[in-house]
């Protein structure tokens, strides 16, 4: 079975990220296959929106760690910049429906969904710094836009879960459910979505992009280039490997 499940059905495509005993992590061909999947559904016009899904106990631990290590992205055109560019350029509307831990990209990535439905088992989480890297997907720009700089600080800068009523408040997602309710109901709204005018959904969407789109390219290249370089610097090295060795990470010589 495939760790990215690609399912289009009446003009819905959604994504799910199926490697749930590795906590749903992505690895550099699992970022290719949704980079993919995302191009084809903006080119294909009989899908008028793009659904992203998890397992009811865990969304997404975000990169995976021991690929990252081993086979770090390599400039611009990595599958992981490519599947963030296809996201952040997306006409069309993205929906989330974001059941348990959602880390690093787990959470960045609903930065460019337009509607996203979580379940009151959520826990939000930016640890890049803990990581000894830096934001990506643009997350320095878009999480001191929504939450206000110094919630944007104790997110980017402790790194420490928030939780779904949290995320509510704060704008990042639409509705909190029970979490078996969350993949029906995210299927539903995609439906009514799917039932309008694509030209009218584009057009609003374009519309109410356009003012940060150039902002949003030129933050995400420049993340981009400093998270490829500290992937590769002694902090990152030190804490992947304590991952893997389930221990604390040692920062104190970096
Ligand atoms: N990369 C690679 N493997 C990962 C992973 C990741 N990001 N997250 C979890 N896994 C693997 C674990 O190594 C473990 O593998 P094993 O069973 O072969 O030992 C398995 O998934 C289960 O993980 P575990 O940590 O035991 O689950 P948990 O329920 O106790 O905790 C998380 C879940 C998501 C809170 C925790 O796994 C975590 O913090 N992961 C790292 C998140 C992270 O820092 N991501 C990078 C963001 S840039």
């Amino acid at each position: 079975m495939s760790d990215i499940l690609i399912h289009t059905e009446d003009g819905i495509t959604t994504l799910t990220f199926n490697r749930v005993d590795k906590k749903n992590s992505i690895t550099a061909a699992m970022y290719a296959a949704l980079a993919d999947a995302v191009e084809a559904a903006r080119d294909d016009t009989a899908v008028r929106c793009v659904v992203f899904q998890g397992h009811e106990t865990i969304f997404s631990a975000g990169n995976d760690i021991s690929d990252f290590l081993n086979n770090p992205p390599a400039g611009e055109d990595a599958p992981v910049f490519r599947f963030l560019r296809a996201i952040a350029t997306f006409p069309k509307p993205l929906l989330a429906g974001v059941c348990g831990p959602a880390v690093g990209i787990g959470t960045t990535l609903l930065l460019h969904c337009d509607l996203v439905y979580a379940g009151d088992n959520a826990a939000f989480s930016m640890p890049f710094v803990n990581l000894g890297l830096c934001p990506e997907a643009a997350s320095s720009l878009l999480v001191p836009q929504l939450m206000g700089y110094h919630r944007a600080a104790e997110a980017l800068l402790l790194g420490e879960p928030f939780m779904a009523e949290a995320a509510l408040e704060v704008g990042l997602v639409n509705r909190v459910l029970a979490p078996s309710e969350v993949t029906n109901y995210t299927q539903s709204v995609a439906r009514k979505l799917a039932a309008k005018p694509l030209s009218s959904l584009v057009e609003t969407k374009r519309l109410m992009k356009k003012g940060n789109a150039p902002q949003v390219m030129a933050v995400m290249a420049e993340e981009g280039a400093s998270f490829g370089r500290m992937l590769r610097e002694p902090a990152a090295r030190e804490a992947f490997s304590a991952f893997m060795e389930r221990r604390k990470p040692d920062f104190s010589k970096v």
